[in-house]
């Protein structure tokens, strides 16, 4: 296969495709809560898709029943929407992917039902921070082993596992390109970042072990030890200068290449060398 990079017109549509990703995860953060069902979200989400001008990219890619993946608490990635009613407590991973004028968009978050434990807060909160590191990353004085290091030490200093068995990867002209993008790694290793490499990042993340387990439909990867997992994705592309956040507003990626973790723990600086 080898690695597509990008030109700057091709990032700008990738980026078009990535903003309805967004709308679709910003419209579903009003949607969720208890009561709602993931199959109602996955109508909702496709019929967005569609008013767009776009094509849900997971539908039909391999078999693959739905717009959208839906993660209900110990689910990890690839559950399948349906009529069961979320709860109050509930952490539910929504995951979605857009075919836009020949390119394709994929980014998700973990969304909290009604009020849930402070595990899980913490659990989202590492998450969503471990992406952020890993996509400051993602400059061309770096490598691929600086991303997953990034991720990889700000979730384990936090006591959560990485899980292994499922990676990131190149995205823009279809949705699976090379490379395959690990959530963990060794700093300074692995393959030289350049402009126009684009990635979609998606650490799962795991409270207990990083184990899985797939269900007997083939798509649904749960804990093994039945314990809460979360998951986020952005794409993200290499350019000459900041890393460019697909899909994001400029406000929000500045929040994302801004954040700085408050502890005075070690922090995960990527490799310059
Ligand atoms: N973001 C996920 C991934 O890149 C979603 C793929 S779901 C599938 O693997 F159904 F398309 F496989
Ligand atoms: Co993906």
């Amino acid at each position: 296969m080898g690695i597509i990079y990008k030109t700057e017109g091709e990032l700008d549509l990738i980026h078009e495709a990535n903003v309805i990703v967004q709308e679709v995860l910003d419209g579903l953060q009003e949607r969720v809560g208890p009561g709602v069902t993931t199959g109602e979200l996955d109508a909702w989400a496709e019929q967005h898709i569609r008013s767009r001008g776009g094509v849900p990219a997971f539908l039909n890619y391999k078999g693959y029943p739905s717009t959208l993946c839906t993660a209900l608490n110990d689910v990890i990635v690839h559950g399948i929407p349906d009529q069961r009613p979320l709860e109050d407590g509930d952490i539910v991973g929504l995951d979605c992917g857009v075919f836009y004028k020949g390119y394709v968009g994929d980014a998700a978050r973990t969304y909290a039902v009604g009020e849930i434990s402070e595990e899980a807060a913490e659990l989202m909160r590492v998450t969503r921070e471990g992406l952020w590191l890993g996509c400051q990353a993602m400059r061309s004085d770096c490598r691929l082993g600086d991303v997953g290091w990034a991720i990889q030490s700000y979730v384990e200093l936090h006591g959560f596992s990485i899980v292994r068995q499922f990676v990131g990867h190149g995205v823009g002209m279809s949705l699976h390109e090379d490379p395959q993008v690990p959530n963990f790694g060794k700093r300074g290793k692995g393959l030289r970042l350049r402009p126009g490499l684009v990635l979609a990042i998606e650490p799962m993340v795991n409270v207990g072990s990083r184990e899985v387990r797939t269900d007997a439909d083939g798509w649904t990867a749960r804990t093994r030890d039945g314990r809460l997992s979360a998951h986020f994705e952005f794409s993200v592309a290499v350019t000459a200068g900041e890393p460019r956040i697909l899909g994001l507003s400029a406000e929000r990626a500045a929040e994302v290449l801004s954040f700085s973790p408050d502890s005075d723990l070690e922090l995960p600086r990527a490799a310059t060398a």
